[in-house]
């Protein structure tokens, strides 16, 4: 069947919704979603939003850009991280008049907390940034944002799998979209002037994670396909503090509220590497330095070894329960269920765990997507949230500045395509603009093939938990993208043993597998080149001892964006893209003072 509508948004956490709400006051917009819009990845995030409101201590837009340029280890584009931080209150006031349920101050403002990088006056203490809604801040701002969206009349289609973008021969435009309604099976190709990827994180490539079950970068893998490129897929973040061997996030509000982390000597190790900001800084340090801990056999088990038996401590016990209860609720929920601790009691094992994708669709900083490294633009299409690379975060994201992410760049997405929408021409959808996802689904239900898109997927995340995760080193990586390359080969003998057409998961997950080779193999190739230690990727090498040792930043070489494209026959094509860096663009009229605190320098906290 064909679809027709202005505007269809591929995915329904905040991103998506936001850009529906705001797209719909102008144009016939439908949003899809291979989960009801109430069950997105947004639902997860727990401990807050970050916008310098300064309602519990003076904070400032300036102070939180320099935070984000700092924390992004300076590869974040500083136009984009200024909307971010700037357009930060009024968005957070916004949500607020929406019906956000925010935490509040005795007084009745806004709460807000620390959270890791966020500091007052360009780095002399942590500040109270984050926003929060107890620790379910992503649940509350999407269930109103899903609310709005039906007020507002968008059209829902739940549980209809995007599975292809039609574009026009030379890719300048975008057509439509192709999807399966998961119920049926049938498929069905979406006639749209403007198509928005909003489709969220991709981090159930690697074995322990904090994602959620559907986080397969469908449209990361839908990009590679039609020939697009992604941005800076090497930057992964591992946020510190996933439940030990589990990966299920614990919040980093945990610390905001003074949690802090311990090794089998009892110490307090993050004194050592961050002496001002402690256990909030950045994830990516926080991370690497637990890694540290256990690799120098310093884990509370002392294996001296990255593995399930081995962790650091976060200590809660000096909170009392009825506190923790009230503003750590889900907390003391993982705690208690999951390993059978009382937090008050006793503290809790974790280790890093995936959880976000600095990089992704390369886009300006209106939404609209980049074709390649230099100008190009693909008409009337989108992305927005975390499976687009604005960058806001550059090598690495703080704490917050997703959820807000999510919003300010949604909301501002659907502006752009309010206004935009009516000067956009519908172009002529091509007759066989189905048939590239008809033969994928024919080629699968056909093969007699002896591989398991589960048994590929384990040994994918497997690998790529082991030698691409919080410290890689060229042999590793070498090792990773052999067996990336091998299970891309495999993936051509993959059978499904479902035939059928209703709810056919086994087929879903065999594409869903698919994709996850496919970025995964960019993300490798992107990181091997790139030899320099920057934010989230931790690059080390064997010094004259034999022992291995971080790599410095190198901003020489490296201070570039990555573009990175999949070539038919599973080459991995590079090109780069400089950083917009205030101090180059002396024409914008910044101060001299700002220009100077922007530099790329040394980062210590
Ligand atoms: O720790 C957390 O609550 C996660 C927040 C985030 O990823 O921004």
């Amino acid at each position: 069947m064909i679809l027709s509508h202005d505007v269809l948004i591929v995915g329904s956490g905040a991103a998506g919704l936001y850009a529906a709400y705001w797209a719909s006051s102008k144009a016939d917009v439908a949003v899809m979603s291979k989960l009801f819009p109430t069950r997105s990845h947004t639902g997860a995030a727990q401990g807050g939003i970050g916008a310098a409101l300064g309602n519990e201590e003076e904070d400032h837009p300036l102070w939180h850009w320099y935070d984000t340029v700092k924390g992004g280890d300076y590869l974040g584009d500083q136009d984009a991280q200024k909307v971010l931080t700037y357009d930060a209150p009024q968005t957070i006031y916004e949500l607020e008049h929406l019906g956000v349920p925010f935490s509040r101050t005795p007084e009745g403002k806004i709460a807000q907390r620390p959270f890791g990088g966020h500091t007052r006056n360009f780095g002399e203490r942590p500040v109270r940034r984050a926003c929060y809604a107890a620790a379910r801040t992503g649940h509350a701002i999407l269930h109103t944002l899903y609310e709005q969206c039906v007020k507002q009349e968008v059209t829902f289609y739940s549980e209809f799998q995007v599975l292809d973008l039609v574009l026009t021969e030379d890719k300048s435009k975008v057509i439509g979209a192709v999807a399966i309604d998961m119920l049926s099976g049938e498929v069905h190709t979406v006639h749209a002037k403007v198509v928005v990827f909003a489709t969220g994180g991709a981090g159930k490539n690697y074995a322990i994670t904090s994602n959620c079950q559907a986080n397969t970068g469908d449209a990361l893998g839908i990009m590679l396909r039609s020939g697009l490129p992604l941005e800076d897929m090497e930057f992964v973040q591992f946020h510190p503090t996933g439940l030990a061997g589990l990966g299920i996030l614990v919040t980093e509000g945990a610390r905001g509220e003074g949690g802090y982390l311990t090794n089998c000597n009892g110490e307090r190790f993050m004194e050592r590497y961050a002496p001002t900001v402690k256990d909030l800084a950045p994830r990516d340090m926080v991370s690497q330095c637990m890694y540290k801990e256990v690799l120098e056999g310093r884990g509370i088990n002392r294996t001296g070894r990255i593995c399930a038996e081995d962790y650091v401590y976060l200590n809660l016990q000096h909170i009392s329960k009825e506190e923790l209860k009230k503003k750590l609720e889900e907390i003391v929920d993982f705690a208690t269920t999951y390993l059978g601790i009382k937090p008050w009691e006793a503290p809790v094992p974790v280790m890093p765990t995936c959880h976000y994708y600095m990089g992704g669709i390369p886009t300006d900083v209106d939404g609209r997507v980049r074709s390649d490294e230099t100008s190009g633009i693909v008409e009337g299409l989108y992305a927005a949230g975390e499976v687009a690379c604005v960058s806001v975060h550059g090598a690495n994201r703080l704490g917050t500045n997703s959820l807000l992410d999510l919003v300010v760049y949604g909301r501002r997405v659907g502006l752009h395509v309010a206004k935009n929408v009516d000067s956009i021409k519908l172009t002529k959808l091509p007759d066989n603009a189905d048939k590239r996802v008809k033969d994928m689904i024919a080629k699968l239900k056909a093969s007699t093939g002896t591989e398991r898109h589960g048994e590929l997927r384990r040994e994918l995340s497997e690998v790529m938990m082991t030698h691409v995760a919080v410290i890689r080193t060229e042999e590793g990586m070498r090792t990773a993208l052999a067996k990336v390359r091998e299970l891309k080969k495999r993936y051509e003998n993959v059978s499904i043993q479902d035939k059928g057409s209703v709810f056919n998961s086994d087929l879903l997950e065999a594409i869903e597998c698919g994709h996850m080779i496919d970025y995964s193999l960019v993300l490798i190739e992107g990181a091997l080149v790139r030899v320099e230690s920057r934010g989230a990727h931790e690059r080390q090498k064997a010094g004259a001892d034999g022992k291995l040792v971080k790599l410095s930043r190198d901003d020489e070489n490296w201070l570039k964006h990555t573009f990175g494209w999949l070539k038919p026959d599973g080459a991995v094509e590079l090109k780069y893209r400089r950083p917009y860096i205030i101090t180059e663009h002396p024409e914008d009229g910044w101060a001299p003072e700002m220009m100077e605190k922007m530099k790329p320098k040394e980062r210590k906290y």
